[in-house]
């Protein structure tokens, strides 16, 4: 056995890849599985708090297990499962649950939002979101977990948990995950309305995404924010601008942006053809993805292989932890 470090990583099943979400975190999942034990998990259960329709819940899953295996998540390499397929997950909340206290649930910042945002379904499980994502981190005793800014609240409650499980029972046996910081490797990805991140929520408009079909790209780059154009030589940018450079800088080859950016200090700048080449060369950098998503959506049995695997996998270390969580409280052991 080697003493590579656990990196972990949770996916809730909404929504399509974009390409902030590639260039921010996903890009980085596939990098870490060459050098890292890691764990990447389609958060179903955490799903139900918002009461899916089961013909959308295996959608949404399906979409998002082919987009990840789509841009180089590999089977092989990472252990790839539905979170649903490792019960032990369900029973080591449980555990958690009982040493979780409403006081510090309910100002969990993600609770208050969501509470907000659905008045008429503030359920258990909402309030407990932190307490399962604890036990999806500590049931592998990951040490890394790459997530965004907004889920730093909940990571550090699942430290808080970890440590309270271990004080309880006088061991060190759960490790303290701490947050896995890219640092200068990330990307931010500025979105297409003139201002801001890319993310799906900021409108249909605003993000690309590594399935969207071509002819829809081009439209959508064609309509992003521009200005009516530079009035003196070498003027700084404004933001709107400024992010469509950032864009071409990513997708296109590096003549290019040195071109528009000449013609831009020139105040020769047609926005026009800027945002065709932009469009062009995002089309040709998602053209790959696209093919592969259309390939691994029709296929199935592969990705029913692929599930099977990473549950096998998964649910081999979750035992483990399980059987010995079970010890240390003082269940009788069976397993
Ligand atoms: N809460 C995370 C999100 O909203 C998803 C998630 C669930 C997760 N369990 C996790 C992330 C465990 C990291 C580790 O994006």
């Amino acid at each position: 056995m080697t003493n590579k470090e656990i990196v972990l990583s949770g996916i809730r099943p909404t929504g399509n890849l974009h390409l902030g979400n590639y260039f921010g975190a996903v890009k980085n999942f596939v990098k870490m599985q060459e050098t890292n034990t890691c764990f990447f998990f389609i958060a179903d259960y955490h799903s139900l708090t918002t009461h899916p329709n089961p013909r959308d819940l295996q959608s949404n899953v399906k979409q998002v297990l082919v987009e990840y295996l789509a841009v180089g998540l590999d089977p092989e390499k990472a252990t790839l499962y539905l979170q649903s397929d490792l019960p032990e997950t369900a029973e080591l909340y449980l555990f958690l649950n009982m040493n979780a206290y409403m006081g510090e649930l309910e100002r969990v910042t993600t609770f208050k939002e969501k509470a907000r945002q659905q008045p008429n379904n503030i359920n258990a499980g909402l309030l407990t979101y932190p307490t399962l994502m604890a036990a999806d981190i500590i049931i592998h005793k990951a040490d890394k977990v790459p997530v965004g800014k907004d889920q730093e609240q909940n990571l550090e409650m699942t430290r808080t948990f970890a440590r309270r499980f271990n004080n309880m029972y006088g061991t060190e046996f759960f490790p303290i995950p701490t947050a896995y910081n890219f640092g200068e490797q990330l990307v931010k990805i500025p979105g297409l309305d003139g201002s801001g991140k890319m993310g799906k929520s900021e409108g249909e408009g605003n993000a690309i995404f590594l399935n969207d079909d071509p002819k829809k790209l081009h439209k959508k780059v064609m309509r992003a924010v521009t200005d009516s154009g530079p009035t003196e030589m070498n003027q700084e940018k404004p933001e709107a601008i400024q992010n469509l450079f950032s864009l071409l800088k990513i997708v296109s080859k590096p003549d290019v942006v040195v071109y528009f950016n000449d013609q831009y200090n020139n105040c020769n700048i047609r926005y026009g053809d800027l945002k065709k080449q932009l469009a062009e060369d995002m089309i040709t950098f998602t053209e790959p993805f696209r093919e592969k998503i259309a390939g691994l959506s029709s296929n199935d049995d592969y990705l029913n292989r692929v599930m099977n695997i990473g549950a096998e996998k998964a649910r081999e270390s979750a035992r483990k932890t399980i059987a010995e969580v079970r010890q240390i409280i003082g269940f009788r052991k069976y397993y």
